[in-house]
């Protein structure tokens, strides 16, 4: 068994930070969402891994993954050079793929599982094609399956007008050879894209064996801002399991509840009140730091109050009286000017939300 991971893609609902990076690496609890993809993928046993990357984003997740030897695996990057949709990764893939059965893991969903039993099942039932199933309050958004009492799979479409059932394909899938037959014989959609949920329809058509397996854990698709904080919270609270101080916290400071501190950071006279995550080599100086919160490495809290947010690596922070289910990017000052005028001076790049 092989796997690929799908780390391309223009991330446009995540602007402005996907300006500037990868949606796979935007972190949820201070971790690259891919690095959970990553985890699962090698916690099956899978040691194949290849990782499709686009000409935009390729480098900037070459150099967050490396060669694998972080997972003690060898990780193998294949070029999309156009975005083609996941069928034509696939066909990008070809020869990585060789003629294995493989694990097709889209490297922006967050599971609250491993993958064995699904790997198990396929196993097992030896399908040519087994996909993961979830049931949706928003099926319109997805490809959507219509199954039968038995989980064989009938019918899917994409984002369908009139959604057969509330069952949504999570971005997990595993394919038997038989799937490249199946590529080859469809057609790019409306979109213009070779779709995954077409190759896997065509399977059906066939008369190839399509099953489904139906995930009772979370899934968060963490393409949006109020997707990636909730991902945050769940993650921080089912995860961050007791308290991880590395760095050093002056007797003034009161931790409570689950709380991580990276090596190298410094808090003072502040509360945190966990589940927190800080990372390494930062400062929080006289400011209180509230539940589902991750701060990053090199970030600067002065005499601030943060909750629900995610502040990401080198940005600052300085009298901010209250900060709220906010996504905070890389490099970013948010300062209070106390001149005696109130007005706000911006600089904010394009797609971005300021609330005041
Ligand atoms: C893709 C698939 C869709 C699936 C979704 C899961 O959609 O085409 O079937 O439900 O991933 O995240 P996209 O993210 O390309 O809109």
């Amino acid at each position: 068994m092989k796997a690929i991971i799908l780390s391309g893609g223009t991330g446009t609902r995540l602007r402005p930070l996907t300006y500037s990076g990868a949606k796979q690496l935007v972190p949820v609890a201070n971790k690259p969402i891919l690095f959970y993809c990553i985890d699962n993928i090698v916690q099956a046993g899978i040691q194949d891994v290849g990782i499709i990357i686009s000409p935009e984003t390729g480098q900037e997740i070459k150099d967050a993954v490396g060669d694998g030897s972080l997972w003690g695996i060898k990780i193998q990057y294949i070029l999309q050079d156009i975005p083609g949709g996941l069928a034509h990764a696939i066909k990008t893939a070809r020869n990585f793929l060789e003629d294995s059965s493989f694990i097709m893991y889209l490297g922006d969903n967050l599971i609250g599982t491993g993958i064995n039993k699904f790997l198990d099942e396929f196993r097992t039932n030896s399908p040519e094609a087994l996909i993961l199933l979830k049931k949706v309050d928003n099926p319109k958004q997805f490809g959507v399956a219509d199954v039968s009492k038995e989980g064989k799979v009938i019918r899917l479409i994409e984002k369908p007008d009139v959604p057969p059932s509330n069952l949504a394909l999570v971005g997990i899938y595993i394919f038997s050879p038989k799937v490249h037959e199946a590529i080859d014989r469809i057609k790019p959609s409306k979109r213009g894209e070779l779709e995954i949920t077409d190759a896997i329809q065509e399977l059906i058509n066939m008369g190839c064996n399509v099953e489904s397996f139906v995930l009772d854990a979370w899934w968060l698709d963490t393409g949006k801002k109020d997707d990636l904080l909730t991902a945050n919270v769940i993650v921080l609270d089912e995860w961050l399991k007791a308290n991880d101080i590395k760095g050093v916290i002056d007797d003034t400071t009161k931790i409570l509840g689950r709380v991580a501190v990276g090596e190298g950071s410094v808090i003072k006279n502040s509360i945190i009140r966990g589940p927190v995550i800080i990372g390494k080599n930062t400062e929080v100086t006289n400011s209180f730091i509230g539940p589902y919160t991750s701060i990053g490495d090199n970030v600067k809290v002065t005499k601030s109050s943060i909750e629900h947010s995610v502040i990401m690596n080198d940005s600052e922070l300085r009298d901010i009286e209250r900060l709220e289910e906010s996504l905070i990017g890389r490099r970013v000052r948010i300062i209070k000017n106390n001149t005696s005028h109130k007005a706000l001076r911006l600089l904010v790049g394009d797609d971005s939300v300021v609330e005041v």
